[in-house]
């Protein structure tokens, strides 16, 4: 095979892209995504005003192919072992650096305004330079509006900001307890070092090189009794995303999965109890799995729990690629999906 084909066909199964919105017409970007009440359910209102218009058939088809915002997990491996995770370590391959890079201008000249590195661990790859450079790439030379990172955050070094951290539009690490103990028997942890110090110097870095700090939160049956919000308040973060733990067959459910994650699932109703628990955290943005379902978004089809991959945007091009994703666009603009994620649009106290 050749090398470009070998490479291709590795991307269908590797360059795992959340395609996380489609470009709409917006009256306004909202710079703060409140969480309160709508009605009979708690935990859902996310304001976003799409303005309507009339377009012709072959603009709407444009419309719902344009990737505005992509996740792109580029490896799987990672240092940690949460017991909960849907991306598992199922290779170790990682895209050669000019590849990734043609992939990401490939996806720019489709629409691309928005790019969140994720993985496995983004910061595990050849020390967090693979990563730094493509954080690079995409505000230097793509010039995009918003370069983001999730993170265990168990890797970063202090160089990295001072190397990196002006490219860098958001950084979100993930937490899901406050209390060691819970985050050992998750396995959000490498050996004994404390994932909350961790957490707490990272943020203070955030602010120290201006960049815009996130907390992602995965409520599973560990967490679901705790009460984070004193912390979150303490840390204040510019969103606080809070998930329900979600099940993906052959990531972490089912015969083929390397992760049994059923012990961790809880019902939608101790979800929205934890919601509950936190409405007076401003920040608190609820991804509950109804709504995780509805739109995985991503060039990986997870309409039906899975994830089966589209054909390489390497080898077909984005918009062919992205037919194929089953992206829900009116969910996306549900959740809040697109907001004000350029640190220059932020009005930050640095
Ligand atoms: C797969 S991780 C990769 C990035 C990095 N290793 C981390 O943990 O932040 C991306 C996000 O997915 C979340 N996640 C992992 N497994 C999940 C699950 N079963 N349900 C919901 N979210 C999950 C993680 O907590 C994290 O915020
Ligand atoms: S840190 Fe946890 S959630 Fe993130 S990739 Fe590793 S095992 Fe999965």
């Amino acid at each position: 095979m050749r090398l470009s084909a070998a490479i291709a066909s590795q991307m269908r199964l590797l360059m795992q892209l959340l395609a996380d919105a489609l470009r709409v017409a917006f009256a306004s970007f909202f710079s703060k995504v409140g969480y309160g009440r709508t009605g009979a359910g708690a935990g859902t209102a996310l304001s976003v005003t799409p303005v309507e218009r009339k377009v012709d058939e072959g603009r709407a088809q444009n419309e719902m192919t344009t990737p505005t915002s992509v996740n792109y997990h580029f490896t799987r491996q990672c240092n940690y072992k949460c017991g909960f995770c849907f991306h598992t370590a199922k290779t170790s391959f990682v895209l050669p650096l000019d590849e990734a890079k043609r992939g990401l201008k490939l996806l720019k000249e489709s629409g691309m305004e928005k790019i969140n590195f994720s993985g496995g661990e983004p910061f595990l790859h050849d020390k967090g330079d693979f990563l730094g450079k493509l954080v690079q790439y995409c505000k230097q030379d793509l010039r995009l509006p918003s370069v983001s990172i999730v993170s265990n955050g168990s890797m970063i070094k202090e160089k990295w900001f001072q190397k990196y951290g002006d490219d860098l539009d958001i950084l979100a690490i993930s937490c899901d307890s406050f209390d060691e103990a819970t985050n050992q028997l998750i396995g959000r942890a490498q050996g004994r070092k404390s994932h909350i110090d961790n957490l707490h110097k990272i943020c203070s870095w955030c602010q120290q090189y201006r960049v815009a700090f996130k907390i992602n939160s995965v409520i599973n049956t560990f967490n679901v009794d705790e009460d984070m919000a004193e912390n979150i308040l303490q840390l204040n973060p510019v969103r606080w995303k809070v998930f329900q733990c979600l099940l993906i067959d052959g990531e972490n459910a089912g015969e083929k999965a390397l992760r049994e994650a059923e012990r961790f699932v809880i019902s939608e109703q101790m979800f929205q109890e934890f919601l509950e628990r936190h409405i007076g955290v401003p920040c608190l943005v609820p991804e509950s799995n109804e709504k995780v379902r509805d739109e995985i978004m991503r060039f990986l089809d997870c309409r039906e729990g899975r994830k089966d991959p589209s054909k390489s945007i390497l080898d077909v091009g984005v918009k062919e690629a992205i037919c194929f994703s089953g992206f829900d666009e009116k969910m996306f603009l549900k959740r809040g999906g697109k907001y004000v994620w350029s640190k220059a649009d932020m009005k930050m106290e640095w």
